[in-house]
């Protein structure tokens, strides 16, 4: 089977990584993990990636004197291993339109709760802020707005009476698991036809 090439984009555990190292190693999982970038050395998805055989790249932000000389180093990385479609997973830093330009319709983000409901990067904190009695996480496409694009799959996730934002997020985390394969899995699918 001819997978697709995958970079993983991360900036710390890399949990979701895990999930879409685990799924690859599937042979007829349609995608294989080819590159994993960190924007901080210290990212334990780096790790995980080693752990698994996977060439890792640090690519250090605050070596760079705009976000788009920091995204052209990502992109020639990603061209140097021939990436096909590239998935943020906790990657913590907002890409420059020229980036999300070239990269439309190849790239998604996944994000902890039913977008377009509590975009942010305190999505789980201001869901449980809210009382809401359901959340869950999403996986998009990127574009230039954060937490915007087409929603490719969503999972829900109850939220109970005694939740801490670590006890919601965690149960989210799990349906993350499963979700971001399948997602990838669908974009694959979708851009094939
Ligand atoms: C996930 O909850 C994801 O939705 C958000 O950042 C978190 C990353 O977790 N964007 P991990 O690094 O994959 O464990």
């Amino acid at each position: 089977m001819n997978k697709r090439r995958v970079a993983v984009l991360i900036s710390g555990n890399g949990s979701n990584l895990q999930a879409l190292i685990d799924a690859a190693s599937d042979a007829g999982y349609p995608a294989q993990v080819v590159l994993v970038i960190s924007n901080k050395a210290e990212a334990y998805g780096l790790i995980r990636a080693k752990n698994a055989a996977i060439p890792t790249c640090t690519i250090n932000h605050k070596d760079y004197s705009s976000r788009e000389e920091f995204d052209k180093q990502v992109h020639a990385k990603l061209l140097e291993y021939g990436v096909e479609i590239v998935c943020l997973a906790g990657f913590m830093r907002l890409l420059s339109p020229w980036f999300v330009g070239i990269w439309r319709g190849k790239m998604l983000n996944i994000h902890p709760s039913l977008l377009p409901d509590f975009k942010g990067a305190n999505a789980v904190r201001d869901a449980l802020a809210a009382g809401v009695k359901e959340t869950g996480c999403s996986v998009h496409l990127v574009t230039e707005e954060m937490d915007e694009g087409e929603i490719i799959a969503q999972a829900r996730v109850p939220v109970f009476p005694d939740d801490t934002p670590e006890k919601l997020h965690n149960r989210i985390h799990k349906q993350e698991h499963l979700l971001y394969p399948q997602a990838v899995k669908l974009l694959i699918n979708k851009n094939n036809n």
